[in-house]
């Protein structure tokens, strides 16, 4: 498993041929093998191959194309909208009141283990999927468009789209490129929290630094901190993914903290 982990990239150009059902059924019963918080499986997973529906997905993560270029489409789906629904059926609510316990619509400690319990999932199938020759590539930017994203993929409420993964077989001849990780050592640490100074700091991005000034450089940044931040971190689609967070953390938190007042008051 190491040897196959460390050969791995982010597949974004795929052989043509669709994927074998079977092999399909071990990359989603892997998945679905996954750790669980509570053993509770707080997501969904859409396998989408049509053609339309794949364009239409790659148009809403910030336009990446290769997307619809991928046989299968899996969206990991942050669920929680299945257990709530759950609780109201059996009366859950109206039992809380009973026993004096607050009921609260989910919050956001249930929106981060839905998270954590998706990112589990989908992790356990881009791992299954590689072990069959099935590459594939994280995109992260189905957050970008959340709301259009959600209402295209007829998503009910508390449930977000949180990561698309195209996937498909490597193609023939196809030659990885391996991207440079940081060194362990500045990124384990042995008990205790290390700090990196002014010096290891400018080791730990050495690489990066040499990389960066091989290419060309634009809106005048100086050095590869000011180039990636303008790339990545500040954005306008981090901003809109930011946009859209607070959005998703406004819906899961209004009515829980409402709820959570209303407790108060009651008491
Ligand atoms: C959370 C997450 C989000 C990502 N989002 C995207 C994306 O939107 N588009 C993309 O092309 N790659 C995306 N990637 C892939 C990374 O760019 C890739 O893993 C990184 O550059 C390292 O390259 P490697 O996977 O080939 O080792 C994402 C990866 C992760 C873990």
């Amino acid at each position: 498993m190491i040897d196959l982990w460390k050969e791995r990239v982010s597949l974004r150009r795929y052989a043509p041929e669709t994927i074998r059902e079977e092999d399909m059924e071990a990359i989603l019963s892997a998945a679905l093998s996954s750790p669980t918080a509570g053993n509770q499986m707080l997501y969904s997973v859409l396998k989408i191959e049509d053609q339309k529906a794949k364009e239409r997905i790659a148009e809403l993560c910030n336009q990446q194309k290769f997307i619809a270029a991928a046989p299968t489409v899996l969206v990991f789906l942050a669920d929680q909208y299945k257990w709530y629904n759950y609780y109201e059926m059996n009366g859950v609510p109206e039992y809380a009141r009973e026993e004096g316990i607050a009921y609260h619509p989910p919050g956001p400690a249930d929106l981060l283990l839905a998270f954590e319990d998706t990112m589990i999932a989908a992790h356990s199938a881009v791992i299954a999927a590689e072990s069959l020759g099935i590459g594939s590539c994280y995109v992260g930017s189905s957050l970008v468009n959340e709301k259009e994203l959600a209402e295209f993929l007829n998503l009910p409420e508390y449930v977000v789209p949180l990561m698309v993964v195209p996937m498909g077989y490597y193609p023939n001849n196809f030659k990885r490129v391996h991207s440079q990780r940081f060194e362990k050592r500045f990124v384990v640490f042995n008990e205790t929290y290390h700090r990196l100074n002014i010096e290891e700091l400018k080791e730990m991005f050495r690489s990066r630094e040499e990389q960066y000034s091989c290419h060309a450089q634009t809106h005048n940044n100086k050095n590869f901190a000011q180039y990636y931040y303008i790339k990545k971190t500040g954005s306008s689609f981090m901003n809109r993914m930011a946009q859209s967070l607070e959005r998703i953390y406004y819906r899961w938190n209004s009515k829980h903290a409402l709820s959570k007042k209303t407790k108060n008051t009651a008491q």
